[in-house]
């Protein structure tokens, strides 16, 4: 039987609304990211694009904000989808939730148009606090941080509060305390000092502890919760990794801050400490790829929502190559001496931040629409076959190795030419931009950007239409049910 399925809230439960709203800002915002992104790499190969409407700088900037902004958009979405599961009561602050959202997501607004309008001009105190505080990925003016940090606040009192009304368990113990986390380190970036050294060694606090220890271990709860829907893993085996990964995670990926601190300007120590500690950073990203295989093995894989779960395979394998293994590469102070702010770095930037995190939200999207939907069947049934999640979850993927390839292979020139031979030296710096072989990594990279652009069009093509006939086979044990 053939049924038509619209998406419906009467099917959500109230965290689960809220959820929606912060998942479908996330797509926005995903977009954008994407359309800055190209903005940027057609400027890096055509200097003269746009020159002066909008330039390079500018658009990189939008480029990497929009991405930590609809990642966390995506976080919040994925919290307070699973709160009222876990905890097994209802959100305390719905009305309070609905208002952190829209504050939040003016805020946005507002300092996205303020850096497309007010794209140069004078440094001062006035600036930090009105137009942009110059923090590489947290370049939000002062007033947006302060906006930020209160819906944060809103957004912890919230889950920690349904929590204690609720019902405690493993995962909200580490969810709360790390959430917690996460706020506070935000606190980091708004200091401000006019000694480079000291502001980089603050700001770093927020980048690297971010996606290093708080939001690993954020992506460690949504994991282990999903793997208890999806295909029925055990609460105390999923609990036990989690506790196991988080130990792990914080003894490596704090000290291994130091792998930002070799060359600003900070005491010596630091090549050790960071060198040391960073090389252990993959062991928690092999013991999370472990874990996720190991319970999509014992588990008979029965699953009611292929794309989901096809999109966390990816987040495991991303996470342990884009993070774990491209990290490595370059975290020792011998070796980062010559890699160091290369295209190499942006290769790194490029496959982890999508391997660990944009793909564990998009499983969550995922997850999101089939329960929207009514509780449908998203396994091999689908009518039209699910070519287009398919052709979708190839195309980011291909697009995305793709380009961390290209960005490598520019890098190794990098490495070699500007740093290894010319002892990097100004010159130096150009010959290897100039490099015929550099230059054509970076038109690859280009040409994989526009993979990745078409794979996100059929994504969110994919995401408005999934399910909508599918094929009623709801008697089936509804594992995704709330
Ligand atoms: C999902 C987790 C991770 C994400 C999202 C991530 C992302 C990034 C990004 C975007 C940068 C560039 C920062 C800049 O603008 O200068 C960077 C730099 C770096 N990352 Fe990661 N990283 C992750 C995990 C790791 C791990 C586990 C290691 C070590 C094993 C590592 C080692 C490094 C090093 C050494 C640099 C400095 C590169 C340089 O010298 O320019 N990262 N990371
Ligand atoms: C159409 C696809 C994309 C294009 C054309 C693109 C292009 C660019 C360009 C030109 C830069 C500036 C690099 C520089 O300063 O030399 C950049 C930086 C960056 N992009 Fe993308 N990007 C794309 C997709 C993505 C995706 C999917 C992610 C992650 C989810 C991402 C994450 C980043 C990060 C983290 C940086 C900063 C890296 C660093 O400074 O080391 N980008 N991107
Ligand atoms: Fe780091």
């Amino acid at each position: 039987m053939i049924n038509m399925h619209t998406l419906n809230t009467i099917h959500l439960n109230s965290g689960q609304k809220i959820a929606i709203k912060y998942f479908s800002m996330a797509v926005v915002l995903f977009v954008v990211q994407i359309v800055f992104g190209i903005l940027a790499g057609t400027q890096f190969n055509n200097p003269e694009f746009l020159y002066q409407i909008i330039d390079f700088n500018v658009n990189r900037m939008v480029h990497i904000n929009a991405m930590i902004i609809w990642l966390l958009y995506g976080f919040i979405g994925s919290v307070y989808w699973l709160i009222e599961d876990e905890a097994k009561t209802e959100l305390v602050g719905k009305k309070l939730a609905n208002f952190g959202f829209w504050v939040l997501t003016i805020a946005v607004l507002v300092v996205v148009l303020v850096f497309l309008f007010i794209q140069s001009g004078e440094g001062s105190y006035a600036s930090i606090w009105l137009i942009n505080e110059g923090r590489e990925y947290i370049e939000a003016p002062r007033w947006a941080d302060i906006g930020i940090v209160f819906v944060m606040l809103i957004f912890f009192y919230n889950i920690y509060a349904t929590f204690i009304k609720g019902k405690w368990s493993g995962i909200a113990g580490v969810l709360v305390l790390d959430l917690a986390a996460l706020a506070g380190v935000y606190l980091a970036g708004m200091f401000y000092s006019d000694n480079i050294s000291m502001d980089q060694f603050w700001w770093w606090w927020v980048v690297h502890l971010w996606v290093e220890a708080t939001w690993e271990v954020l992506v460690g709860c949504i994991m282990a919760w999903v793997l208890m829907k999806t295909i029925n893993a055990d609460r105390r085996i999923v609990t036990t990794w989690l506790y196991i990964e988080v130990t792990l995670m914080l003894g490596s990926g704090i000290l291994g801050l130091g792998h930002h601190y070799f060359w600003i300007g900070t005491p010596e120590y630091w090549l050790t400490i960071g060198g040391f500690f960073s090389a252990l950073e993959p062991i928690p990203l092999v013991a999370m790829l472990v874990h996720a295989l190991y319970d999509s093995g014992v588990k008979n894989f029965k699953s009611t929502n292929n794309p989901a779960l096809a999109w966390l395979i990816a987040h495991a394998f991303g996470n342990f190559f884009g993070a774990g293994v491209w990290g490595f590469f370059q975290t020792l102070p011998q070796i980062n001496l010559y890699t160091h702010g290369t295209q190499w770095t942006a290769s790194h930037g490029h496959l982890a931040f999508f391997g660990a995190y944009a793909t564990i939200n998009i499983a969550m999207f995922y997850m999101a629409i089939q329960v929207w939907r009514g509780n449908i069947h998203m396994g091999s049934s689908l009518i039209d076959n699910g070519w287009k999640w398919k052709t979708s979850l190839a195309l980011l993927n291909i697009g995305v190795v793709g380009m961390t390839i290209a960005m490598l292979i520019a890098g190794y020139k990098q490495a070699f030419i500007e740093r290894a031979v010319e002892g990097s030296t100004w010159s130096g710096y150009f010959k290897a931009q100039s490099d015929p072989s550099f230059l054509l990594a970076m038109d690859w990279r280009m040409t994989f950007g526009w993979i990745i652009a078409l794979g996100l069009i059929i994504l969110i093509w994919d995401l408005i239409t999934i399910g909508s006939h599918s094929e009623m086979k709801n008697n089936k044990p509804k594992l995704l049910s709330t």
